[in-house]
């Protein structure tokens, strides 16, 4: 079982050590509940050149707008340690609620414009909490490189921007969505599936898998797209937040013709608030 380490001083004093001797550190930010698409971003970090992994494990209290799926969430941090072992992760930091925010806590991190839409409109506050606990991480583990699953889409669209903006020397790097065989992208969500909605959840690759077919046979059309997606859809999820075809780089809505755009996608089903997403592209 990797080390767990939950306070600050302790994290940072292990990886003043590491650094010491020499070792690039990489970071790999998760809210715990670990599955095959998080081990798979401990390796692409290593790729990456990191020999010293450090993954953190915090269920972010400032990102959930919605109590009951705070209270929810998965916690599993002796699974999640012992999962980290078997892919040589250094370290597990997992800090208190407490230790991330402690009393008199005040500052914030906003990224704007792309925030705006999509699941900044549906999470009210969410990517506020996302990029001021990511910063956060940052600056605590200060890695050179830091790794993020393309899942969540626009989540690793704005903190590559953030990162950017906020001019720290970190390499962002992301990887793709990990799958099931039958197309459902892994998510610590799944396991709250019951057994029907976890087939009922197979429409959202299917219909995504649809809209890249028509995409490739040359219908550049967004809102017909849109409409393939969600026909798909429907008779499947219990409610679509938002199908959306959009700009791959500004999220804003893509432009009839464009050469390529993003697939965004947030439903509903049993219960569940699932997203995926997928790139559209000529010659899939
Ligand atoms: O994608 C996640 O698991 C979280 O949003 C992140 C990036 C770890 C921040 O809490």
């Amino acid at each position: 079982m990797t080390d767990i380490v939950d306070s600050i001083p302790d994290l940072v004093a292990r990886l003043d050590h590491a650094r010491a001797e020499g070792k690039r550190v990489g970071v790999v930010p998760t809210m715990g509940a670990l599955h095959t698409g998080h081990l798979a971003l401990v390796d692409e970090v290593r790729n990456a050149g990191a020999n010293f992994v450090v993954l953190t494990v915090f269920v972010n209290p400032l990102q959930f707008n919605d109590a009951k799926d705070l209270d929810a969430y998965p916690r599993t941090l002796d699974e999640d340690a012992r999962a980290a072992a078997t892919r040589g992760v250094d370290l597990v930091f997992a800090p208190s609620p407490g230790s991330m925010y402690p009393p008199g806590h005040q500052t914030s991190v906003d990224v704007h414009d792309l925030t705006r839409r999509w699941e900044g409109e549906h999470r009210p506050g969410h990517f506020r909490g996302v990029t001021t606990v990511v910063t956060k991480r940052l600056a605590l583990t200060a890695p050179a490189v830091a790794i993020f699953g393309r899942k969540d889409y626009q989540q690793w669209v704005v903190l590559r921007r953030m990162v950017e903006d906020l001019n720290l020397r970190i390499e962002m790097r992301a990887m793709d969505t990990v799958r099931e065989s039958d197309g459902l992208a892994l998510s610590s969500r799944n396991g709250r599936l019951a057994p029907t909605d976890r087939v009922r959840a197979t429409a959202i690759a299917r219909a995504m898998r649809a809209a890249q077919r028509r995409f490739a046979d040359g219908e550049r059309r967004r809102v017909v797209l849109e409409g393939v997606v969600r026909d798909s859809l429907n008779g499947d999820v219990d409610a679509i937040d938002y199908v959306a075809c959009v700009d791959p780089e500004t999220l804003e809505p893509a432009s009839d013709g464009s050469v390529t755009m993003q697939l965004l996608v947030a439903v509903h089903v049993g219960g569940v608030r699932l997203i995926d997403n997928m790139r559209l592209v000529s010659t899939p």
